[in-house]
């Protein structure tokens, strides 16, 4: 059997710097894909489309713990470096960083990266403290890297709408992609939670995209936005989810809930717990 290729690794940031500085010097494009590695196919089309825009693609690996509240599943986040680095080496990913959390965050730490208003909404509340954590870290990374481009998943789509405002209000030269999430073949939205689902939950969780494409069509044929809101609420419930912590339309830049569609795109967003896992999905209003 051929050996499988291996994957060149940095630890550190001047090691980081180090091999991107050489490919600058080559005047060789560079892409970074950030990650908490458990590596799925999800993550893997992020890779595809980094390397179709750059020469050079590197994958960051780093459990972040910042982004984790002291009641969410930091200890439990499932963990598989090897696995993660065979599979971006099959991708021909050229170099994945996989600091350790002293080198992210040093004795002393003590820098916050806020972005305001985006956050008020959807996940905000109920993760008090996650989006500054994923902001701060990726504004470290960008910073680290300075990638061409960085490309994250439209599955965490109000996370992507931080990353672009942060990168917007702090001028950090690098485009933000988003691509489009890829699901399972009964639409589950691919994440690395749904490892956590006892079979049981693993078929409820299907119908938490079934029901926001029924939200999104509703309201695509002029249902009234709270009305096809409630009543995916309660389909939720009634398919087994033991809560829900929203399921509404929003506009899909600012994420302000709205009342009625109008012209700008909206969204239709959900975020649901089957026992201790979590989860979240997200569509656009059709003919939006
Ligand atoms: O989406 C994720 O995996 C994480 O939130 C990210 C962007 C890698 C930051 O830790």
């Amino acid at each position: 059997m051929p050996a499988e290729p291996a994957l060149p690794t940095v630890r550190t940031i001047p090691a980081l710097r180090e091999r991107i500085a050489a490919w600058r010097e080559a005047d060789e494009s560079v892409a970074l894909v950030p990650t908490m590695g458990a590596l799925h196919a999800g993550h893997l089309s992020l890779v595809a489309l980094a390397r179709s825009r750059c020469r050079r693609v590197v994958v960051s690996l780093f459990v972040n713990p910042t982004q984790f509240a002291a009641n969410e599943d930091l200890s439990a986040y499932p963990r598989d470096e090897s696995g993660d680095a065979a599979k971006l080496a099959r991708e021909g990913v050229e170099l994945l960083f996989a600091p350790s959390v002293g080198e992210m965050y040093p004795q002393g730490f003590a820098t916050q990266v806020t972005v305001s208003a985006l956050t008020r909404h959807l996940c905000g509340p109920h993760r008090p403290g996650h989006f500054e954590g994923v902001a701060t870290v990726v504004t470290k990374l960008l910073l680290q890297a300075l990638p061409d481009i960085a490309v994250f998943g439209e599955k965490d789509w109000q996370q992507l709408q931080v990353i672009r405002r942060l990168a917007l209000d702090l001028n950090i030269p690098v485009e933000i992609l988003g691509a489009p999430t890829v699901r399972e073949p009964d639409g589950l939205a691919m994440s690395s939670r749904n490892a956590y689902l006892t079979q049981e939950e693993r078929r409820i969780a299907a119908s938490l995209n079934r029901v926001l494409g029924d939200l999104a069509h509703a309201l695509a044929a002029g249902e009234p936005c709270r009305a096809a809101e409630e009543k995916a609420l309660r389909r939720l419930l009634e398919q087994g989810f033991t809560s829900v912590d929203y399921v509404t339309v929003a506009d899909a830049e600012t994420l302000q809930p709205i009342d009625r569609l109008g012209a700008r795109p909206a969204r239709a967003f959900a975020a649901a717990r089957l026992g201790r896992t979590r989860l979240i999905d997200n569509l656009p209003i059709p003919g939006m």
